[in-house]
């Protein structure tokens, strides 16, 4: 089989994805789009790509270009006509998180998915850590027992992106909460292999962006218009009879440049803790179980085998099982399931009450 044909939209986060097709054996980068002119450029002097490859206009390059993947990685309200259009011209999409900025929209990707046969992922890169993985495979030999609470968070000290269009409620769907939160809910639910979610509660709140704390602002950058949370909590019940503790802060006051992911597993043979302070890979697992009736602390250390991390190790993966003609393991419709969860703590926060789910 040939190698398949990839291209980019949105270079950005985007040149992770470029880096992934380059490397893989399974892929040719050979179409690459972005409305930055000078962003556009430099990725393709990095890729030699001729003029005929780069593209500002995405629709174009679908038109021109008949690619197999095309990763979409714009603002989040761009998600949806982006990968629609992908599939229709017949490609398999890779699309970045969150899915989409609500759930009817990420419905719309699935059937526009399936109407073209062809795959929707979502890049739920943190899966791809190599601690990450060892937990999912404890999770899944059951040495934890029966797991009744999860508690997940990302929390920085300061982290309002103060460039583009995050803060701007219709291009991104909400903040800190759909920004950062997606990501350790999406571990959450994936470590459990996706429970069915009955109920959300959800808090939001905006107290540092409207002040223009706790800001990321490029130098003599002002500031666009703050519309969105830079907080929130949400409390879920799933239908196993667990529960599970949701908290996302893009600014806090809390250790200076701190920026904290992590997962906190309860089981009823031992807790696992995925801590990630500030991206590092080393010493980042705990499990507390007991033997021979003592409680013990185990401090696992875990492999890291390069290039397989994050963004650059799910592209390879991604389009390996695509080659081998193997379902993708990050599928669109968990990545609809973690939207549903998203607009029902946006609507508990608005509403002040709990929300079902069906
Ligand atoms: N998985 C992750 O860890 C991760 C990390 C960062 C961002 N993201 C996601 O990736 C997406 C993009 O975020 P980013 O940080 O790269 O943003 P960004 O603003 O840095 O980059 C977006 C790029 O898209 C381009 N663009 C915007 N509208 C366009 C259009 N209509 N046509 C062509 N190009 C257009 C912009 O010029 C820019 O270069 C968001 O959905 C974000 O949530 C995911």
């Amino acid at each position: 089989m040939p190698p398949l044909r990839a291209g980019v939209i949105g270079l950005g986060v985007g040149k992770s994805h470029a880096e992934g097709y380059h490397q893989s054996p399974h892929s040719t980068l050979v179409a690459i789009c972005d409305s930055n002119p000078q962003r556009l450029a430099e990725y393709a002097q990095k890729y030699q790509l001729p003029a005929s490859a780069c593209f500002s206009d995405y629709q174009t390059m679908l038109a021109q270009s008949q690619l197999d993947i095309v990763s979409v990685c714009l603002p989040n309200a761009l998600h949806a006509p982006a990968t629609i259009a992908a599939h229709q011209a017949g490609a398999h999409v890779l699309c970045e998180k969150p899915l989409a900025i609500n759930a009817a929209e990420a419905q719309a990707m699935l059937d526009a998915a399936q109407r073209s046969q062809r795959h929707l992922m979502v890049c739920y890169n943190y899966r791809y850590r190599a601690d990450s993985q060892w937990l999912y495979h404890v999770v899944h030999s059951g040495q934890l027992g029966q797991i009744y609470h999860v508690s997940a968070s990302w929390r920085r000290e300061t982290g309002i992106p103060g460039w583009g269009l995050f803060a701007d409620q219709a291009m991104s769907g909400g903040g800190a909460l759909i920004d950062l939160g997606v990501h350790v809910l999406d571990l959450a639910l994936w470590l459990l292999d996706f429970p069915a979610v009955k109920t959300a509660s959800g808090q939001t709140r905006a107290l540092f962006g409207p002040r223009r704390r706790k800001m990321w602002l490029p130098p003599g950058q002002t500031p666009p218009p703050f519309e969105v949370e830079d907080g929130a909590v949400g409390f879920l019940r799933l239908a196993s009879g667990a529960s599970m503790f949701l908290q996302a802060t893009w600014g806090e006051h809390t250790l200076p440049l701190e920026d904290h992911m992590r997962v906190e597993l309860q089981g009823t043979e031992g807790s696992a803790i995925l801590d990630i302070p500030n991206y590092r890979k080393e010493d980042t697992l705990r499990l507390y179980t007991e033997i021979e009736h003592q409680a013990v602390t185990i401090t696992p250390s875990v492999r890291w085998d390069a290039p397989a991390y994050q963004h650059i190790g799910l592209v390879l993966d991604v389009v390996e099982k695509l080659a081998q003609g193997v379902k993708p393991t990050t599928d669109g419709q968990q990545g609809l399931t973690a939207v549903r969860v998203l607009d029902a703590l946006y609507e508990s926060a608005r509403k002040g009450q709990e929300i079902q789910l069906d």
